[in-house]
């Protein structure tokens, strides 16, 4: 290589030659010090290596070299094969491709990958906490659980149900007193704010009057019992209460009966209606 500018006998720089890749002839010489314009759109797009040289008076040549990436056609990525996988059989391989030009969106630049594992698996932990917490843990508030919001249809009905129960059961008046219509009244008085209002009860903390086994019994006596004198460290299909419920002994022996027969006849419960003087003799 010809040294034009060099100046024989000075260890001084003379001379930087770039030369690319493989190739043995410079493309660009300058004298230091130098700016150079490198235009990658000569060059194929892939790996590439550029070697500086500089060669000074006395004929000693310094070399550095950079390898670089030209790229000046699309983007492209690959997902579903990665360098030097072990793969058998049939792969399936996303691809995609982007230009430089084109904005930047990471929905094109990106191909669609699997959902990781471990993804699921947080999302099942996660649902079997929620569905776990739901059914153990989470307490009704008493005014949600009276509010009519929750179950329009049963609330609006419930009522008149209890009216047409009472004729259904063939009787339910005493001396012109039709205690069981009165019962829906009076239970939303005394006894919702536990029980709620379509007698779903609170889980875990009030027992639900709908399909309870004591409610919907052939034989009101336990029923009776409970309202007149409270319960207390029961347990109602398995489930322990730790609150307790309150005596309604104070209620008159109509009140009572009209209460009772509300819940017999309401919510899907069909047990046969009481009259004041059950309540009476229970007393
Ligand atoms: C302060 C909350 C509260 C109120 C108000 C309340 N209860 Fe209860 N009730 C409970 C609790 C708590 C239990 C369960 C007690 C236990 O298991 O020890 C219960 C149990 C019952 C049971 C027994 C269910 C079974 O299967 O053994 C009946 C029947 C009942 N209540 C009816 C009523 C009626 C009728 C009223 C209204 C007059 C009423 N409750 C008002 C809290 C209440």
């Amino acid at each position: 290589m010809d040294a034009p500018h060099a100046t024989a006998g000075s260890d001084a720089v003379a001379e930087i030659t770039l030369t690319m890749d493989d190739e043995t002839t410079p493309f660009a010489t300058y004298r230091p010090p130098a700016v150079c314009t490198l235009d990658t759109t000569s060059l194929p797009d892939g790996p590439h290596v550029l070697h500086v040289r500089a060669r000074d008076g006395l004929g000693l040549v310094g070399v550095r070299s950079i390898p670089f990436q030209v790229q000046n056609g699309p983007g492209i990525t690959i997902t579903g094969l990665r360098a030097h996988e072990r793969v058998s059989g049939s792969v399936t391989i996303d691809l995609n491709a982007f230009s430089a030009s084109e904005p930047f969106d990471p929905v094109r630049a990106e191909s669609s990958g699997p959902i990781p594992v471990w993804t699921w698996v947080m999302i099942a932990l996660i649902s079997a906490w929620a569905g776990w917490y739901g059914l153990t843990q989470f307490q009704e508030p008493a005014a949600f659980a009276l509010s009519a919001a929750k179950d329009p249809v049963a609330a609006a009905n419930a009522p008149m149900r209890t009216t047409k129960s009472v004729h259904d059961s063939g009787g339910g008046t005493v001396a012109g007193f039709d205690y069981a219509a009165s019962g829906a009244n009076l239970y939303t008085a005394n006894c919702s704010a536990c029980h709620g209002a379509t007698g779903a009860g609170v889980p875990g903390a009030f027992p639900p009057l709908a399909a309870d086994p004591v409610v919907d019994a052939a034989d009101p006596k336990t029923q009776i019992g409970i309202v007149l004198h409270g319960l207390h460290g029961a347990k109602i299909k398995g489930t322990p209460y730790v609150s307790q419920m309150p005596p309604f002994a104070q209620l008159s022996d109509n009140d009572i009966a009209a209460i009772i027969d509300h819940e017999r006849t309401s919510w899907g419960n069909a047990a046969p209606i009481v009259n004041p003087d059950d309540v009476k003799r229970a007393r």
